[in-house]
């Protein structure tokens, strides 16, 4: 089994640059086989699928099928279960347009958790507001965690539940599946953000039940640009397209259009298929090294980044105390300096970790925080990437100190 040190090799950018790279939750690097996958397409196989009858667009058309056939099996899903969109966001627009447009009446509730990242919660502020629904949150508590007694929020007011898996903000791994069942306890449907999770930990749509589930190629190894919606098939069938024009339809008529079947339908437009392809390789390559190994390298990682930071006195961390919800996301900030003075320095010393509020305004809110510091970890993390952050936090703290003491 490779270990993260071996891992790290298979990532250019990473042997090529001496940085450590603590933002894999915005977007982790891509390793040689993906880079080399887009890279194919583009020498051998590059043509519009579904559009040419010639041997060249045939030949794209498959390797849409192949792709599309390799993200479904990956969680457990049929071929004709998942769309590709441009990123995760737009799947939850998708389904915030498509679905929840459709569906929701005056009175009705949608239910989101006060963890959200703003691409799950601003589009049901949208919807919820344009058809007279309210929009209900379930709130943490002082663990980071979702109580039980949240999930009473949940009745037969509530249409919709969409939480995700993984908080991008605190690391918190939610319990999707007790969630689901409290949705559709209550006749509800439920979708699951796995955006933050997709990489670290395994999805099955089948033994979660969830009704809806997206996630973006770019956190888990693969090329920028492609997200995927997974929907169960009566339910994307019962929906209008989103987005209408090309390959999306059946038949056209001056004033009236049929539309294509699944998954096209909701396709419309040509796919960026070169990084389609990508995805379906990063899939490969996460197989290859294995889920439980990569929990095992991460865990090990989490646990001595927590340990390390907690002996920083002048450090505050926002995470939960159970190491075993704990993706692989961490928080924090240093007493008295703004998260965008610290990561500032930190680059100057070739360490990238995300500051500000993370696209989670209402959660730093909700903490009574403006900003945190992010550390976000991979498979190609090590010990000496943590080992350079502290002495940089050290450092950095030393240069500040006389300052905050006046
Ligand atoms: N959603 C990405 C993040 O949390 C961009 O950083």
């Amino acid at each position: 089994m490779k270990d993260n040190y071996e891992i790290k090799k298979d990532f250019p950018l990473l042997v090529n640059s001496s940085i450590a790279y603590l933002d894999s939750g915005a977007t982790t690097q891509k390793p040689r086989c993906v880079i080399d996958a887009v890279e194919n397409f583009y020498l051998n196989t590059n043509a519009n699928p579904h559009r040419g009858v010639y041997k060249l667009s045939v030949d794209a058309t498959t390797e849409l099928a192949d792709a599309r056939h390799n993200v479904a099996s990956f969680v457990n899903a049929n071929d004709d279960e998942i769309v590709f969109t441009k990123n995760a966001t737009e799947a939850l627009n998708l389904l915030a347009y498509s679905y929840a447009l459709e569906n929701l009446e005056k009175g009705d509730e949608v239910v989101i958790s006060i963890m959200e990242h703003h691409s799950n919660l601003v589009p049901w502020q949208k919807i919820t507001k344009l058809k007279g629904a309210t929009l209900k949150y379930l709130y943490i508590d002082k663990n980071y965690q979702i109580p039980d007694s949240e999930l009473k929020k949940i009745t037969q007011k509530t249409k919709i539940v969409s939480v995700l898996s993984v908080s991008n903000v605190l690391g918190t791994i939610n319990d999707i599946n007790k969630i689901t069942k409290v949705a559709h306890e209550n006749n509800a449907i439920m979708i699951v953000d796995l955006s933050q999770s997709i990489a670290h930990m395994p999805f099955d749509v089948k033994t979660s039940d969830v009704d809806f589930a997206v996630f973006g190629s770019h956190k888990m190894y693969g090329p920028l640009g492609v997200g995927v919606l997974y929907g169960k098939k009566q339910l994307l069938e019962s929906m209008q397209p989103f987005i209408m024009g090309g390959d999306m339809i059946e038949y056209v008529y001056e004033q009236d259009t049929t539309f294509a079947p699944l998954p096209n339908k909701f396709e419309a437009g040509t796919q960026d298929i070169a990084s389609i392809v990508g995805l379906s390789k990063a899939i490969d390559y996460i197989k290859s090294i294995g889920y439980q190994n990569i929990r095992k390298i991460e865990e090990n990682l989490i646990n001595y980044t927590i340990n390390s930071l907690k002996n920083l006195n002048f450090v505050e961390i926002y995470a939960t105390d159970d190491v075993n919800k704990i993706s692989s996301v961490i928080s924090f900030n240093v007493s008295g300096i703004h998260s965008h003075d610290v990561s500032t320095i930190l680059d100057d010393n070739n360490i990238c970790v995300r500051s500000g509020n993370h696209c989670a305004q209402p959660l730093l809110r909700y903490l009574g925080l403006d900003s945190t510091l992010r550390i976000s970890l991979a498979i190609y993390n090590t010990k000496e990437d943590i080992d350079k952050l502290i002495d940089a936090l050290k450092k950095t703290y030393d240069m500040f100190k006389k300052y905050l003491e006046k």
